[in-house]
Parts: C-alpha cells; structure tokens; sequence
C-alpha cells in the first residue's frame, strides 16, 4: 500500500460504516455483577441475537446488554431446517465475527455463544473443550440446553470458570424428540418436572437460563424462586428477568407466519438502530411482552 492510498484513523470503512474504535466505552461493560445488580434492582435485561460484525456493533450501540450467537444462525444465516445441523466450527466462526464487531466499537455487551447440538452431550470433558472453543472465539459465557443430565456439565464448567446460560421449555436442538415448536410446561407434571430442573441448574451454578415457550405464569413463578439464575424469557411472558429475541424475527424479516411471542419493532422505527432502541425502551418499560398478546 502506498502513502496516499492508507486510510487516515478517521477514514470510515468501505463496506458497511464500523467506525475506528472509540477511545473511552460510552457505558459500564456489561458483567455477572452488573447483571446481578440490574436483577436486584428490578431492571429488565435485554437480549438480542447477533451473529455479525455489524449487527452485533449496531446492537450494542443500542444498548442491548446482551448479545446470544444462538445456534438459531443455522435457520436465519445457513438456511438449516432446524439447528440441530450447526457445527462448533460454525459458532466459533460466528462467535469470532460478534465479537470483533462489539471489540471494533469498545462495545460493553455481554456475549453468549450457543453449545450446538452434540458439542456437549458426550461427556463432560467433551463440553469443556467446545465451551473452550467459544471462549477463546470471545465469549463470555456458554449457552447449553436441558435440564436433568446436563446439570453435571453445567456444574463442571462453572467449577472451571466458565459461565453458563441455561435453556429450558422449548429446546430447539431436541425439536424432533418434542415432536415439534411447542409450548412446553402445560401440565401440572410438565411444570413440576421443569421446576425441579431449573432448581438443579441453579445450585449447579448457571446464572442466567432462557425460558422459551413456557406459560407466563410458570416462568414469573421460576423468576421470583431463582434469584441467582436470571430468566430471560422468549415466549414466555413479562414476568421474567429479561428478553430475548432472535434479531431476524424482531426485525421483522419473516416471510412466513410469524411467531406468537414476536413483535416487530422494525415497522414503526426510520432504521434497524431505531428497532432495537425500541425494543430495549419496550422491554424495560415493561410494554413488552404483552402476556394478552405474546405469552401463553
Ligand atoms: O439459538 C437461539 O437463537 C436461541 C434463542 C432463541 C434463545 O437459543
């Protein structure tokens, strides 16, 4: 490269408009304690999926706390009919690309990377090494779905350092075996079960656990039992610790039916910025989600 054809520090990028890092974070980084305070406070936290550089830098302007680099990539990015076909090496890509975005900004957001299908479920050791994976990629913490068996490994991993997000009600990696996308906890058994599950998870020591498709009332219920393990709720009413939705969704970038619990922020908003503002103004002021029109 020549003298004159270098970019000057305050050249904006060709592709896409991620600006040179800024020298001071505009806000406190995103963290367990913070996460724990915003919790003890009664401040809804706001999740969002990102699965690029500039999505996750846009997000994170935003003010959304956190980031997930869900393996719901393998449906909105890969074109998967479901997630249980996502690769580690894929989330680690991913991963990768998330985090340098939020890095390029001096972004503050936490980052959560989804364990794909068959990443964790051979043994313990085998968790550890995919979760390795993902935290050198850049995250923070590790996202795994179910309860029961995996309570071991959730414990494992905390012991080694690393944090964990937990996944119960609907669990799209187990679609086939749950015969389908459907609301999850129903029965009086179903609830139990899924009480007793997200109890272990806690005192195995996950500090965060999505609930996705569960009735409103049973997750404002685990919300209030499990203070350490913060809800973040995905169809599943207003009653817990935070929200998450997945970013093509809230955009409103669907061609199909769009889900029950989806609402999108993006045909009221002038930009994709906008949308996501709205989306944090909405969860934290509690207008979203409505249980009358999300929720089950
Ligand atoms: O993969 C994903 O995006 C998720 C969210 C739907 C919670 O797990």
């Amino acid at each position: 490269m020549t003298e004159t054809s270098k970019p000057s520090a305050n050249a904006g990028t060709p592709y896409g408009t991620l600006p040179p890092a800024s020298p001071l974070p505009q806000r406190r980084p995103v963290s367990l304690p913070r996460l724990q305070q915003m919790r003890d406070a009664g401040e809804k936290i706001t999740m969002l999926t990102a699965y690029d550089a500039t999505f996750a830098a846009v997000a994170d302007a935003a003010g959304v706390e956190c980031l997930l680099v869900g393996d719901s990539l393998g449906m909105v990015c890969q074109g998967l009919p479901s997630t249980v076909g996502v690769t580690l090496e894929t989330m680690v890509y991913h991963t990768e690309s998330v985090a340098r975005g939020l890095y390029r900004v001096q972004g503050t957001a936490w980052l959560i990377a989804d364990l794909p299908f068959g990443s964790y479920h051979e043994s313990r050791e085998q968790a550890l090494r995919s979760a390795s994976a993902l935290m050198r990629a850049g995250a923070h913490m590790v996202k795994l779905e179910g309860g029961g068996w995996t309570t071991e490994t959730v414990r494992f991993l905390v012991e080694r350092g690393i944090p964990v997000c937990a996944h119960l009600g609907l669990t799209p990696q187990t679609v086939h075996a749950l015969g389908g996308y459907r609301v999850q906890g129903k029965t009086d058994e179903a609830a139990l079960a899924m009480r007793r599950q997200a109890h272990e998870l806690q005192d195995a020591g996950a500090s965060m656990l999505v609930l996705e498709m569960v009735p409103a009332q049973l997750s404002a219920e685990l919300t209030l039992e499990l203070p350490h393990c913060h809800t973040i709720g995905i169809g599943a009413g207003n009653g817990t610790a935070g929200q998450v939705l997945v970013l093509h969704d809230m955009l409103g970038m669907n061609l199909g039916k769009m889900a029950r619990f989806v609402h999108n922020f993006m045909q009221d908003a002038g930009s994709v910025r906008g949308a996501m503002e709205a989306y944090v103004q909405a969860v934290k002021q509690g207008r979203f989600p409505d249980n009358a029109v999300h929720a089950w």
